[in-house]
């Protein structure tokens, strides 16, 4: 098993963790169906947000929580839905990869999955 150190290492765990979240019966309407993803356009940016993210690379300029109000409006992002892309992003990085990196790239999503459901919910009730 390999070190997750490369932009080439990052494309594969991004591409490879969307096509198990399309196929997902919990979470895949929202890409598929709510907002209809452009991958063309998706992949990039999350190469790029990983880039950041795992080697300091500030490649990814946007507002990652910003896009999701809009779909969170559209179909409620509850906490099931968090933790299957939780599931599904542990489950696609542990088939590919060890080391420190693959790590924290579990720690950051999940970070980032807590703080994102609790605005999603926030949002909600306003
Ligand atoms: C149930 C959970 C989630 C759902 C359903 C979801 C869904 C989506 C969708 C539909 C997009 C927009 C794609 C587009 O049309 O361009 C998106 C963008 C994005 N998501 Fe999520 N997401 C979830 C959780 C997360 C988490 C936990 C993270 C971070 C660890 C994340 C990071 C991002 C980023 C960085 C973008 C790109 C933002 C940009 O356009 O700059 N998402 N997400």
């Amino acid at each position: 098993m390999k070190k997750l150190e490369s932009r080439e290492d990052i494309e594969l765990l991004v591409n490879s963790f969307y096509d198990k979240v399309t196929k997902d019966e919990t979470i895949g309407f929202f890409f598929n169906d709510v907002a209809k993803v452009n991958w063309a356009n998706h992949l990039p940016k999350m190469y790029s947000f990983w880039e950041s993210i795992l080697f300091g690379q500030m490649t990814y300029k946007g507002n990652p929580m910003a896009v999701h109000f809009p779909i969170n409006e559209m179909e409620a992002m509850e906490v099931k839905h968090f933790d299957r892309w939780i599931e599904l992003w542990k489950k696609t990085i542990d088939e590919n990869f060890v080391g420190e990196n693959a790590d924290m790239a579990i720690y950051k999503a999940e970070n980032i999955a807590k703080l994102m459901a609790y605005k999603m919910e926030m949002a909600r009730k306003l």
